[in-house]
């Protein structure tokens, strides 16, 4: 079998290392040793980005906010998703992310960084979000593990009270959370709940494997 390969590695200041590998025609990004985004299976970030889209196509200047480029694809979803007058902003925390997504990776999800509609903000997505007041009709995050995070990342705060009171400030009214999840944590549901969200839980199956990822769907009232 083809071993993997090396491209290339980027400290993350604080939480360790990305790597980026290549395997014939798969491309895996790791974290400290741990998959953290691979080519071979995009089935539930591309869900995330439809279901966080719906009814965004023919909104006239409709904007949103990803959290996390990783491989581009819940980015090209997003974009097949909406319409000629949406903004796309994508916020990566990893420089090299940014640069792997127009170099060795472009390919993968259709270049969707050339896309005039998407902008990338290389800055924490927990800052971004902190600064923003009724901006966006949609934020999707995928940065880690989800709510069960365990991926080391400084995340965990987008998925307190605190955090996601946040978020939904940063909402438009009536806009959507969409929160890529690893695991199911049934405890998630409630606190969505409790800060007013319209909340659902959908799962989606990983192709060629019994796993299941797990997305958090909230609507603001
Ligand atoms: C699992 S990958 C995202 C996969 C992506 N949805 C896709 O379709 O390829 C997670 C990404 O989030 C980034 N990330 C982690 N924490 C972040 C943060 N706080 N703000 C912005 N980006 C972050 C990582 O560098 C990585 O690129």
């Amino acid at each position: 079998m083809t071993p993997w390969q090396l491209l290339d590695r980027a400290l993350v200041p604080g939480y360790g290392e990305l790597t980026l590998h290549q395997r014939g025609a798969y491309f895996v990004i790791r974290h400290d040793g741990a998959e953290l985004m691979g080519s071979h299976d995009h089935g539930s970030e591309d869900l995330l980005a439809s279901l966080a889209c719906e009814g965004l196509a023919t909104k006239p200047d409709a904007r949103v906010l990803i959290g996390g480029l990783g491989l581009g694809y819940t980015l090209r979803a997003t974009l097949d998703a909406l319409g000629p007058t949406a903004t796309v902003e994508v916020s990566e925390l990893v420089a090299a992310t940014v640069k792997w997504n127009r170099g060795p990776l472009a390919h993968l999800a259709g270049h969707p960084l050339d896309d005039v509609r998407a902008h990338v903000i290389e800055r924490d997505v927990v800052e971004v979000i902190r600064a923003a007041r009724g901006h966006y009709d949609a934020i999707m995050l995928d940065v880690d593990n989800g709510p069960d995070t365990t991926a080391g990342w400084g995340n965990p705060g987008l998925y307190s009270e605190a955090g996601l009171k946040r978020i939904i400030r940063a909402l438009r009214p009536g806009g959507t959370i969409a929160i890529w999840a690893a695991s199911e944590t049934p405890a998630f549901i409630d606190a969505m709940r409790a800060v007013g969200l319209r909340a659902e839980c959908v799962r989606a199956r990983q192709r060629g494997t019994s796993n299941r990822h797990v997305l958090w769907m909230g609507r603001v009232r």
